[in-house]
């Protein structure tokens, strides 16, 4: 077999000249099964020349593998890099790691997250409905649309956020305030109770245990200024729902569903809840909503058409908009690099553009005036 890993190394780095190999960027090609992985080091590589780099390195493997078949992963030592054009913030003096003060969190007034401009639940009725693959990818939107933005991964349950950011093996980092820095990538700040335990220890932190660790993930970390905090909820209606509403002001919640009956039962449920305990439901969007086949490109509704948009039309509540069931998102979330941090593969799919709907017409309704007058603009920019 042709060595792969040679190949990769001859592309060249458009910034510099230099070929891949040269800078010792090149981490790892492998196969995992059908599909190739490529892992490169992208320290100092700005968004743009990301983009004709990657695409170099798919025209060079265009003969050797199926496009569909190719994920292309790039690393970052300094995952602050990513964030290409923004200040470098400097790393804490003694940087140390983290710890969690597991006990009771303590009720007192709602607070607001200081300098976090809009708060967004994200929740479902039930577990593997996608919440937290759409949570990433939301968050992947909403930065590269220009906006900062967070993520608490409060799923005790199932935390998947490490997993998803690519960054399983990273345990953050306190200040010399011993506040909690956020770990980073893709333009998007973390922490996740996944960074805290090991995968296959029991999570012991139940119940009323859980508020003073999310207190410290909403006042003890570093977030800096955000526009946008969206917090991955557990599935269902527990005591993590309960400890969010008493201490922090939520601006909004977004329920994700599967079309099916059941999974829209409990989504309904999710929904009353929420209702009850006072946080606005900005809408419902449909996850895994129709197939579309590889082979034949056509589009099968496998639970049905129009679960979500009837329910939301009973329950008064806005839709926002679906997501199809797609080995590419399910691949991404696996890999460690959302769908949305893809554009050189997905930029212009039928999902890309859903995602970029769901985004805006979030935004859209945190900021309506601005979006206005964006709108205003850009045409006025056009003519
Ligand atoms: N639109 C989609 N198409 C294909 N697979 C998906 C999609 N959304 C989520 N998945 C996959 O479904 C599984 C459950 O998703 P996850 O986001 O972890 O759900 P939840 O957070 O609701 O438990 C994961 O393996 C994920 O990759
Ligand atoms: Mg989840």
């Amino acid at each position: 077999m042709e060595n792969l890993e040679e190949l990769v190394s001859q592309v060249e780095n458009p910034l510099t000249g230099k070929t891949l190999g040269a800078e010792n960027r090149v981490v790892s090609v492998e196969y995992k099964g059908q599909d190739l992985y490529v892992k490169y080091k992208r320290d100092g590589i700005d968004p743009d020349t990301k983009k004709v780099l990657e695409k170099n390195i798919l025209n060079c493997l265009a003969d050797k593998v199926d496009e569909d078949n190719l994920f292309i992963l790039a690393q970052s030592d300094d995952s602050r890099d990513v964030l290409a054009g923004t200040a470098r913030e400097p790393e804490p003096k003694n940087s140390q790691p983290a710890q969690l003060k597991v006990g009771h969190g303590t009720v007192g007034e709602k607070r607001r997250i200081p300098k976090v401009k809009h708060v967004i639940s994200i929740g479902s009725g039930k577990g593997g409905v996608g919440k937290s693959t759409f949570t990433a990818n939301l968050a992947v939107t909403l930065a590269q649309q220009g906006h900062s933005v967070g993520i608490i991964d409060a799923d005790i349950y199932g935390p998947s956020m490490p997993m998803m950011f690519n960054k399983r093996d990273h345990r953050p980092q306190a200040t010399d305030e011993q506040k909690i820095l956020p770990l980073e990538n893709y333009g998007v700040k973390f922490i996740s109770f996944g960074s805290f335990i090991h995968e296959d220890e029991p999570v012991v932190w139940r119940g009323p245990m859980l508020g003073g660790v999310l207190n410290q993930f909403f006042f003890d970390t570093d977030w800096g200024d955000l526009d946008y905090l969206l917090l991955d909820l557990p599935p269902g209606t527990g005591d993590v729902q309960l400890s969010m509403i008493q201490n922090i002001e939520v601006d909004g919640s977004i329920i994700i569903s599967t079309p099916q009956d059941v999974a829209l039962l409990d989504a309904r449920k999710a929904l009353h809840m929420f209702d009850k305990l006072g946080l606005h439901v900005i809408g419902m969007v449909e996850n895994m909503s129709s197939f579309i086949c590889d082979d034949c490109g056509k589009e099968h509704f496998v639970y049905g058409t129009g679960g979500v948009t009837t329910a939301c039309n009973e329950l008064g509540v806005g839709y926002l908009g679906k997501i199809a069931l797609d080995l590419g998102v399910r691949k991404a979330a696996d890999f460690g690099t959302p769908y949305m941090w893809n554009a050189q593969k997905y930029e212009g799919s039928k999902i890309w553009n859903s995602y970029r709907e769901i985004a805006s017409k979030v935004d859209s309704y945190f900021n309506p005036d601005d979006n206005k007058k964006k709108g205003i603009l850009s045409k006025i920019l056009k003519k």
